[in-house]
Order: structure tokens, then sequence, then C-alpha cells
């Protein structure tokens, strides 16, 4: 497919050569921001899985830099409009001759900040971002902690057996993905296993109340997992950003208010995901559940009792009726499933990943901004390449 036709076909990879991102998956990360406001009060982040980088530029331009996108820039507009028109705004300041004052692309100042912490790993090589610790390493792989937390805070000593950071973090994002085989199931297995290293991850470094948001594939036993991730966050939404393929498997799971339960103590020596920890921790949040009372009404025209196998004990205390039930039951295996509500965001105006769009009048197919340095499929196509292209050399040896 020429560069052009991609450019109609996929609204999001022209735009993101446009605005300067990396990968189009900027824009899933921008469209999960706007709805669960996943940036408030956030200066401490991991993006796991990060190469070519889209995302952290995403992190490095809205914590950093300042930047305002989607709904927050146009908020930010419409209240520096009311205040101009309320009158509340003075002389404009002159900025001092010396200080240059850096501006968005609504002409907004921005307010770099310098207290932002954020470290980013790949398998893949990542190049360098401004304020971005990037680190080259396997997510699933036990040394990648303590690399990690040493990245958060230098004074972190290696050799420790402590797994914990010093200084959490407040978000912990990851959009991995393996190098699909188009073997549904066989990639929606490999996939299930890089959330659990990143949810392990995750799990060393966050802070209570932390936030923590990764790529799934929805497959057959997917309410499992949200069931799980309900064990360490009081919130587990799935999202789809309008940039994600309706098409696609994948969406994303957006975890709320890191809470993990009394006792608990993350450690790569014994990884959740891996072994019957999971699935003890779902047995003991079952047991714990509050017995479960049946809903009994009386029918008032027949006075019977409708849910209930029996007429239930009564007794009238001084004009209080009491009601006693056989049918008290604690429950079922199956009451820990637990379906998370799913959410479609990112703007109903927004480009429908899925659709085709005119090109606009004199566009310019634009190169991309920063394509894999190394990516895993380089080899194979050199290796086609000496081949003679796809199908090997066609020429008749007879
Ligand atoms: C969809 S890309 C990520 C795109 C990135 N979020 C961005 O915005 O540019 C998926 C990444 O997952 C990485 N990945 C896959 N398995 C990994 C692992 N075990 N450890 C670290 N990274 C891994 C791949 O190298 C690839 O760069």
């Amino acid at each position: 497919m020429g560069k052009s036709s991609k450019d109609k076909r996929d609204a999001y990879y022209r735009l993101a050569k446009e605005q300067g991102w990396r990968a189009r998956s900027a824009f899933k990360l921008l469209q999960l921001d706007e709805e669960f406001d996943l940036f408030a009060d956030v200066t401490r982040v991991v993006d796991l899985c990060a190469a070519p980088g889209s995302w952290s530029q995403v992190l490095s331009r809205v914590l950093i830099k300042g930047e305002k996108f989607g709904r927050a820039a146009w908020q930010n507009r419409e209240a520096k409009f009311r205040q101009q028109m309320l009158g509340v705004f003075g002389p404009v300041k002159e900025a001092p001759e010396e200080h240059v004052v850096e501006v968005d692309a609504s002409g907004d100042a921005l307010e770099p900040r310098k207290d932002v912490k954020i470290v980013s790993i790949d398998l893949q090589p990542i190049s360098p971002l401004p304020g971005i610790i990037t680190l080259r390493a396997d997510i699933t792989h036990p040394a990648t902690v303590p690399l990690l937390l040493h990245a958060l805070d230098p004074d972190y000593d290696a050799t420790s057996k402590d797994q914990k950071a010093a200084h959490p973090v407040d978000l912990v994002i990851s959009d991995g993905a393996p190098d699909v085989t188009g073997l549904h199931d066989l990639d929606i297995y490999v996939q299930s296993q890089l959330l659990f290293a990143a949810l392990n991850l995750a799990l060393c470094v966050l802070k209570s109340g932390g936030k923590f948001v990764a790529k799934i594939f929805r497959g057959k036993n997917v309410d499992v997992l949200y069931a799980q991730l309900k064990l360490f966050f009081e919130e587990v939404h799935v999202a789809k950003p309008r940039s994600s393929r309706a098409s696609s498997v994948e969406a994303f799971i957006v975890c709320l208010n890191f809470q993990p339960p009394n006792g608990f103590s993350a450690s790569l020596e014994e990884p959740l995901g891996v072994g019957y920890r999971l699935t003890d921790m779902m047995e003991e949040r079952r047991v714990a559940l509050p017995i479960r009372a049946p809903t009994i009404l009386q029918n008032p025209q027949t006075g019977a009792w409708d849910g209930c196998p029996e007429s239930p004990r009564s007794t009238d205390v001084d004009g209080v009726m009491e009601v006693e039930f056989e049918d008290l039951r604690a429950p079922e295996k199956d009451d820990v499933r637990w379906i998370a509500p799913f959410i479609a965001c990112g703007d109903l105006s927004a480009f429908d990943s899925d659709a085709s769009y005119r090109l606009p009048p004199g566009h310019v197919s634009l190169d991309p901004v920063q394509p894999p340095t190394a990516p895993p499929y380089k080899r194979a196509l050199e290796l086609r390449k000496l081949a003679g292209g796809a199908y090997g050399k066609t020429g008749s040896k007879s």
C-alpha cells in the first residue's frame, strides 16, 4: 500500500505524522485521558512497551511541557475567552526580553514542570525524548524490576531483596503487544502474559490510589481478568478509543484507585499470572463476600411470598415484623466473575479509524516521524530482499 493510500485509509496515521507523533497510538492515550482524566495530579509515570515512543511523547508534552490537547485544550480556551469577556484580564503582560515564553499550537503559554519523572521501557531501543528516562529491557524478565526501581530512584540498592519503590508512581501505562501470529487464541494468550508482566511491575511501583492502563485483547475469558484486576483496584473499566479500530479485538483496561488487599506484597519471585496465587486470592475474596439474602416480596393480593420456596417464619414483636429465611446462601463460585463497564471514548466527531477519508487538496504525504530503529521484522525483510522479494527469485533455471 502506498503512503498516500495509507493516509486516506487511516486518518490517524496521517494525523500522527502531521502533528509530529511517532505513532498513531498517541491518539489512543489522548482519547483515554479525555475520558478518564488520567493525567490529573500525576507527576511520576512508567510507560511499558513504549517504542517507538508516541505515548512517551504524550507524557512529555502534557506533563513536562504543560501542553493541552482535546477537551482540556478546548476547556482552557473557553475559560480564557470567558475571562476576557468578563474583563477580568488586565493589560497583556509583556514577557521580559531575555525570557522566551514557549507557546503551544493554540498560542497558549506553556508552563513546563521540573518535578516530573517518566521512565519508559521497551525491548526495542527508543530514540531519546526530552525529560524521559528510556530503558531497553524485557518487561517479562525479573531482572527488569531492579532496573526500573533504580531508574525511578537512583538511591535504590539493586542488590536488595526489596522490590518496592521508595517513591512510588502515580500511573503505569502499558501498550504492550506481541508480534501477532494470526492464530487468535495464541495471540490472546501471549498478550495476556504481557499484561500480567505489566501488572506485576505496576504492583511493585504504584502508590496507593494510583492508576494502571494496559492494552488487552478481548478473548473468551476476559471477564475473569477483570475480576482479578478488581482485587487490586477500586474501579476497573474497559475502554475502546475511537482511534482503535472497531474491527480489532484490542481494548484498554483502565484501573483506578490502587488498593492492594491487606497484607499483599508484590514479588516477582511469586508473580501473579503464574501458579495459583491469583486463584487463591479470588477464592479468599469469594469467601469474604457477604452472605446474601434473596429478595423476597409478599404478594399483596394472595399473601404468598414470591421467590421463597416456603413461607418464611415471621414474628410480630412490638408491631415490627421480623422475617427469617432458611434460604440465606454464600455466593456461588461464579459470583466473583464480574463484568467491567465498557466505555467507547474519544469525541464522536473524531475520525473513525475504520473509515477512509478524502485527502485535503494539495495533500503531501509525510514520512513517519520516527520509524522503529530495530524492529524484530527488520531481519526478515533483509532476508526476503536477499531472496529476491516476497516470493523468492522467479527466474527459471531451465
Ligand atoms: C504497539 S507497540 C507500542 C507503541 C507505543 N505505545 C507508542 O506509542 O509508540 C508495542 C511494543 O511492545 C513492545 N514489547 C513487546 N513485548 C515486550 C516485552 N516483553 N518487553 C518490553 N517490550 C515489549 C514491542 O517491542 C513494541 O514496541
